[in-house]
């Protein structure tokens, strides 16, 4: 599949970090110095995506505002010698073509997915989850690529969960198809531990195909209400096949505190700005609680 555009959903409430997101995008918070939601624009032009369409909801004009040009704080930094700075400011916008459509309600990620429609049109497309920040190179979604050109079919990319927490994921019912591919059976929703097919548990990034939107029209609220796309792709698997891959490379929760926070320390430790300064630091802490 030749895929062009990428659908980024950041319309949510993010209530596992309230209470600052009554007022900051959880999708802006921040690894080190970087949004979550650079890092996943990131990684989906390194794969060559050229089209941005970011889900967002009303109060959250911030995420827009961070990728439109500030030609005032670019004219001070260049006065001021800050090449690097300045670098960093223009960088974003250089990423993608990027576009905004609004959800005006939460109403699930399925809906959210659905709201993008018109944006997509016609064409296969990737999903990717800003707060499911994943580090490797090549990323995941250029993983992903490769795996759906290889089967002409959509893909999931799914991680190994310890079987005890199995009940807190969406589960793929799949069979080994080659390395870390599975050919999906069907996709099986907060199992409890006994029922569950297998312990592959669903990750934020899928490659799609259009018909998707099709299905998501036809799929009634789920849990809590909302339009869910585990749903629409257990719809989708009744006409096309859909593969799941265990893709390389660490998994971090960016959607909860502790999550966001090893994701800063973990980064900041490969980063080769920062690498000496966070190992000091945790080794300080460290320190620290020895002696405590
Ligand atoms: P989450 O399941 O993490 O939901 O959404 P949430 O509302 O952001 O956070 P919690 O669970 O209340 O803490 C995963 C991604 O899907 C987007 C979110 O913005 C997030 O990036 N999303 C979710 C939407 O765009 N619309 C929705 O209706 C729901």
């Amino acid at each position: 599949m030749q895929v062009r555009k990428a659908v980024i959903p950041a319309a949510g409430l993010g209530t596992r970090f309230l209470p600052i997101t009554k007022a900051v995008p959880k999708e802006l918070l921040p690894i080190l110095d970087r949004p979550m939601l650079q890092y996943v624009v990131e990684e989906a032009a390194e794969a060559g995506v050229e089209e941005v369409i970011v889900v967002t909801a009303r109060g959250k004009e911030s995420i827009a505002s961070y990728f439109q040009p500030r030609p005032d704080l670019e004219a001070r930094l260049a006065e001021a010698g800050s090449a690097d700075l300045l670098e960093s400011i223009r960088h974003v916008s250089t990423l993608a073509d990027v576009s905004f459509v609004i959800q005006e309600e939460p109403l699930g990620l399925g809906h959210a997915v659905l709201t993008a429609r018109n944006a997509v049109g016609h064409e296969p497309f990737v999903v990717i989850l800003p707060d499911d920040i994943v580090h490797h190179q090549p990323g995941v979604i250029s993983q992903m690529l490769e795996v759906s050109a290889q089967h002409q079919a959509g893909v999931i990319a799914v991680e190994q969960v310890p079987w005890e927490t199995i009940h807190n994921y969406g589960v793929v019912d799949a069979e080994e198809r080659g390395a870390r591919t599975h050919f999906i059976k069907q996709l099986v929703e907060k199992p409890a531990r006994e029922d569950a097919p297998s312990n592959l548990s669903i990750v934020g990034r899928y490659i799609l195909p259009p018909e998707i939107f099709d299905c998501l029209e036809r799929t009634p609220p789920g849990a809590r209400g909302e339009i869910q796309l585990t749903d629409g792709i257990q719809l989708l698997l009744e006409q096309q096949d859909v593969y799941a891959y265990e893709f390389l490379g660490t998994r971090y929760d960016g959607g909860a505190p502790m999550g966001l926070l090893r994701a800063s320390l973990e980064f900041g430790m490969a980063r080769e700005d920062t690498g000496d300064a966070v190992r000091a630091l945790v080794r300080e802490i460290a320190g620290q609680l020895e002696q405590d």
